[in-house]
C-alpha cells in the first residue's frame, strides 16, 4: 500500500489543554481525562483536497488516511470497509409528512457495526506501538471488533460483556480467538475488571475514549456523511448515544473539516439519543449540568447504549449544546415499535439503538423538536441481523394435504 502523509502533531487533554507527545501508547491524560488527537490542519489543508478524495474509489474510511493518525501504511488493519449507505426511507417520512428522512447504516461494516472504524483505528495505532495484548469491556459489537481487528494484527484481545450480551456477538468475539467473558454486572462493572486487571496482565486498555484512537475512527462518519452529502451537512442527527465517541466524534470532524476548508460553518444539530431506562445524558442535558450522574439499575433492549455512566460525559454534553441540539429518551416498547415499522414500511433491518433514533425521531417531530422540511439523518449503528428476534414461520406438514385458502389468514 502506498504512504500517506500524516498530519498528526500531537494530543491533548480534553479538559485541560495540556499537550502529549504523538505517536507512543496512551490512556487517559493525567487529570484523568480522554486524550483528543491534534493535527496540523494548515498543512492539512494543503496536502488533500476534496477532488483527490473523491478519485479514490476503495478503502473506506482509509480513503481518509491524512486525516487519521496512523503514520506508516504497514500498520493499517482492513478488513476491507466500505462506504456505508446512506440510505432513504420516504415511506417513514411521508407517514409523519417529513419531506426527507437518511438512515446511514453502519451494519454493512465488517463485523456488522460501525465499532469497525474505532477499532480498525485503535488497533492499527497498537500494532504500530507494538502492543500484544488489548482488553476492553463492550455491550458486544465493539468486542467483536476488536477480536476481529486484533486477530488479524496477530494481537492478543480479552473482552468483559455483561452477562445478557447478545448471544451471536459473544460467540463471534469467541471465534476470532478473543479471551470471552461474561460479568454478572453492567458495562462499567466490565470496565473496572479492565483497569483492575491491566497491570498484572499486560493489557493495553482500549475502552472507550480511555484509548485516544477510537475516537479517530469514529469521526470518520462525519467525514463520510459530508462527502455522501457533497460536503454539505444535514439539518440534524440523531444518534444513539452511549460512550458517545460517535457524537464527539463527528463533532470533532465538523470542525477539523472546516479548518481544511471542506465544509462551511453551517452543522447539523446533534440529537442525543438514549433509552428511558439508561439516560444519563438526557438528565443532564435537562438539568443544564456540564457533566453526567451516573445512571443506576439501567436496563433496556437497546444494549450498546446501556451505558450508566460515560466518561466523555461533558464532552458529549458540550457537542449537543454548540450544536443546538438536545437530547432525548425513548422507552423499549417505543423502540421495539419503531424497528418493527422501520423493517415492513421499508425493509430496513434496524438494530434497537438504530431504531431509537427513528422513535425518537417521530416524538421530537411530533413535539415541534423538529421541522417536517428538515433534512435528518439517523444512524443505525449495526446489522438488525445481529440481535435476537422473535420466533417466526408457520409449519407445514408434507403428509398432509396442504389447505393453500389457510395461508392467508
Ligand atoms: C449498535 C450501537 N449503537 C450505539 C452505540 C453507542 O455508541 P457510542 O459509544 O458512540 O455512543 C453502541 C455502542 O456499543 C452500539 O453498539
Amino acid at each position: 500500500m502506498r504512504e500517506f502523509e500524516c498530519f498528526a502533531t500531537h494530543l491533548e487533554c480534553s479538559a485541560t489543554g495540556l499537550r502529549y507527545p504523538a505517536d507512543v501508547p496512551h490512556g487517559l491524560s493525567d487529570a484523568g481525562k480522554p486524550l483528543l488527537v491534534r493535527y496540523d490542519l494548515a498543512a492539512m489543508r494543503r496536502g488533500i483536497s476534496r477532488e483527490e478524495l473523491g478519485r479514490r474509489a476503495q478503502g473506506g474510511f482509509w480513503r481518509y488516511r491524512e486525516m487519521l493518525p496512523v503514520r506508516h501504511s504497514a500498520n493499517v488493519i482492513s478488513l476491507g470497509e466500505v462506504v456505508t449507505p446512506l440510505v432513504a426511507v420516504p415511506a417513514a417520512a411521508s407517514r409523519y409528512g417529513a419531506r426527507q428522512l437518511l438512515v446511514k447504516d453502519e451494519g454493512r461494516l465488517p463485523t456488522g457495526s460501525f465499532k469497525a472504524r474505532g477499532l480498525a483505528l485503535a488497533v492499527s495505532m497498537a500494532k504500530g506501538f507494538g502492543v500484544q495484548r488489548m482488553a476492553m469491556p463492550s455491550n458486544g459489537n465493539a468486542g467483536a471488533a476488536l477480536a476481529a481487528y486484533a486477530a488479524r494484527a496477530g494481537i492478543e484481545s480479552w473482552v468483559f460483556c455483561p452477562d445478557d450480551t447478545p448471544e451471536i456477538n459473544v460467540r463471534e468475539i469467541a471465534q476470532a480467538g478473543a479471551h470471552v467473558f461474561l460479568v454478572n454486572g453492567l458495562i462499567d462493572d466490565c470496565g473496572r475488571l479492565v483497569s483492575a486487571g491491566a497491570a498484572k496482565m499486560g493489557w493495553f486498555d482500549a475502552s472507550t475514549l480511555r484509548e485516544p484512537y477510537r475516537i479517530e475512527g469514529k469521526k470518520t462518519m462525519g467525514i463520510e456523511l459530508a462527502e455522501q452529502l457533497d460536503w454539505k451537512l444535514p439539518d440534524a442527527i440523531f444518534y444513539p448515544t452511549g460512550g458517545g465517541t460517535g457524537l464527539i466524534g463527528m463533532w470533532k470532524a465538523f470542525a477539523e473539516l472546516e479548518a481544511i476548508g471542506f465544509i462551511d460553518c453551517r452543522r447539523p444539530r446533534l440529537v442525543a439519543v438514549q433509552a428511558a431506562g439508561c439516560a444519563p445524558i438526557v438528565r443532564a442535558w435537562q438539568q443544564g449540568r456540564d457533566h453526567a450522574e451516573p445512571w443506576r439499575d439501567a436496563h433496556t433492549i437497546a444494549t450498546g447504549i446501556r451505558v450508566p455512566g460515560a466518561i466523555g460525559d461533558f464532552l458529549i454534553l458540550r457537542a449537543i449544546r454548540e450544536s443546538g441540539g438536545f437530547a432525548i429518551a425513548v422507552d423499549d416498547e417505543a423502540i421495539a415499535q419503531a424497528l418493527a415499522e422501520m423493517a415492513r414500511l421499508e425493509g430496513l433491518s434496524l438494530c434497537p439503538e438504530g431504531a431509537a433514533t427513528y422513535a425518537a425521531w417521530r416524538m421530537s417531530l411530533a413535539a415541534g423538536q423538529v421541522g417536517p422540511e428538515e433534512r435528518v439523518v439517523l444512524f443505525n449503528c449495526a446489522s438488525g441481523l445481529k440481535y435476537p428476534m422473535p420466533p417466526a414461520g408457520r409449519r407445514i406438514d408434507l403428509r398432509r394435504p396442504v389447505d393453500f385458502a389457510a395461508f392467508a389468514q
